[in-house]
């Protein structure tokens, strides 16, 4: 897969990132035939190929080198950052621009009704996220001893059933945590996307020379559009 001589770049399918990261793609020249149904797209005027997955699969295709380039979540990428470290796989890419949009922070929130006088109020608590290595560095960075709930989905209504006595999830307008009586509290991270490219010097010359053709274009568009 990773031999092949067409660079290929890995979007999130359908979510926050999918649009903007394919308009950037298209107003960098790149023409593209998208078939929603299909995992890939090829470009009709460049050797790219367009892989559409789940934005959580993004960081591992990168860092495994089955991609050459990924848009991608800060959040999400240095989840699985620590998540792969952790696990002893390799967690290596190289930033090659942070764009203008994806904008969203990670944090901690409690119901309404809770007391809460800082992060110490979670002191022997669980909180639930999908992001427990985000959450777990920042309780040791703290020096708060509380447990981090892995759930997939639909973290917001864990308090509601039990499961946990706060949330630390994605927030954008907030609109999320209101339907659901909850108030963010602390911002654990702040996120926006990302382009990232595989660890140095595993790119062939020829993809390497796409690369730092395309650079300037994307630089170009981010900065018409300040
Ligand atoms: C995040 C998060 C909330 C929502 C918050 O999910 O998990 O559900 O966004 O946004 P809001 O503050 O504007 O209401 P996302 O859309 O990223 O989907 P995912 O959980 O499936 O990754
Ligand atoms: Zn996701
Ligand atoms: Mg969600």
């Amino acid at each position: 897969m990773s031999n092949s001589n067409r660079l290929r770049i890995a979007v999130q399918k359908s979510g926050r990132l999918s649009d903007d990261s394919i308009a950037l793609l298209k107003a960098i020249g790149i023409k593209l035939n998208i078939r929603d149904r299909l995992l890939i797209a090829h470009s009709t005027n460049q050797p790219i190929d367009l892989l559409r997955v789940r934005d959580d699969d993004i960081p591992g295709l990168v860092m495994d080198g089955v991609v050459d380039l990924g848009f991608i979540g800060e959040n999400e990428l240095e989840e699985k950052m620590l998540e792969r470290k952790a696990a002893g796989k390799p967690f290596e890419y190289e930033v090659l621009r942070r764009l203008d949009y994806g904008g969203c922070r990670l944090s901690i929130a409690v119901p309404n009704e809770m007391d809460y006088d800082g992060i110490q109020s979670l002191e022997g608590k669980k909180v639930a996220t999908t992001y427990p290595y985000l959450l777990e560095r920042y309780f040791k960075e703290q020096g708060i001893n509380a447990k981090a709930v892995m759930l997939q989905g639909s973290v917001e209504v864990a308090p509601r059933a039990g499961v946990a006595d706060a949330i630390c999830d994605l927030v954008s307008t907030g609109a999320t945590l209101e339907a659901n009586g909850l108030v963010e509290k602390d911002v654990i991270f702040r996120s926006k996307a990302v382009l990232i490219k595989r660890a140095d010097g595993e790119l062939s010359d020829e993809k390497e020379t796409l690369v730092n053709r395309l650079m300037p274009r994307v630089d170009g568009v981010l900065l018409a559009k300040e």
